[in-house]
């Protein structure tokens, strides 16, 4: 089965968009989870996991669509998504996760600020948005074993004050509401 990449969808109208977090929410793995935090004006960011296909590979997940709306972003909510991911993870049984960034990104560096390990540049991986590209890609696996507790005295900076809430569901509890 051929699915269509959400990179093709240059430019990406609301409609294409609302599609694709529906039929992803709607088709997840039962251990993939989806990740919202809020502001006054509601959802700000998001970020999911999804385990690895394989059956044999149960320890391992992908992360993918860290995004921060541009009002909520320098303000931890970032970071404060991808602590809810880990924890997340590990209390679900994960001892392993991936990710991939766009090479020379903001989230390279926030990766690499929260400790997650560097393995190589596949070049021209990814598509972009406008449908340009391809463009080079990072890639990323941070060990939740061994990352169990933050580095001591690492300065952790404080969600702003305009997150109040990070939650996480199951694609059978969404609500599909909160998707966008
Ligand atoms: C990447 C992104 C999710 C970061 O979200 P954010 O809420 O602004 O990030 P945070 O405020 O939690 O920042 C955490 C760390 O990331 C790094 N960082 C984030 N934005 C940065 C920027 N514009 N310039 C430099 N470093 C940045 C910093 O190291 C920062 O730590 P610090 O504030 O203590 O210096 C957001 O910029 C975004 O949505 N970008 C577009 C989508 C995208 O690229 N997603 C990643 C897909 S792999």
């Amino acid at each position: 089965m051929s699915r269509e990449h959400p990179s093709a969808f240059a430019p990406l109208s609301l409609a294409r968009a609302e599609e694709w977090w529906r039929e992803t929410l709607s088709h997840g793995h039962p251990r993939a989870a989806f990740f919202v935090a809020r502001d006054d004006q509601g959802i700000v960011g998001t970020v999911q996991f999804h385990p690895a296909w394989a059956p044999n590979q149960p320890h391992r997940a992908e992360v993918a669509k860290l995004i921060v709306h541009r009002r909520g972003r320098r303000k931890g909510i970032g970071r404060a998504l991808m602590d809810a991911l880990e924890a997340r993870a590990r209390s679900g049984g994960f001892t392993l996760l991936t990710l991939d960034a766009k090479r020379g990104e903001v989230a390279e560096r926030l990766y690499r600020k929260m400790g997650w390990n560097y393995v190589g540049v596949i070049p021209g991986y990814a598509l972009n948005v406008d449908g340009s590209g391809p463009s080079d890609t990072v890639i990323f696996y941070k060990d939740l074993q061994r990352a169990a507790e933050p580095l001591a005295g690492q300065q952790r900076k404080p969600c702003g004050p305009g997150l109040n809430r990070t939650s996480a569901t199951t694609p059978h509890k969404t609500d599909r509401d909160d998707a966008f």
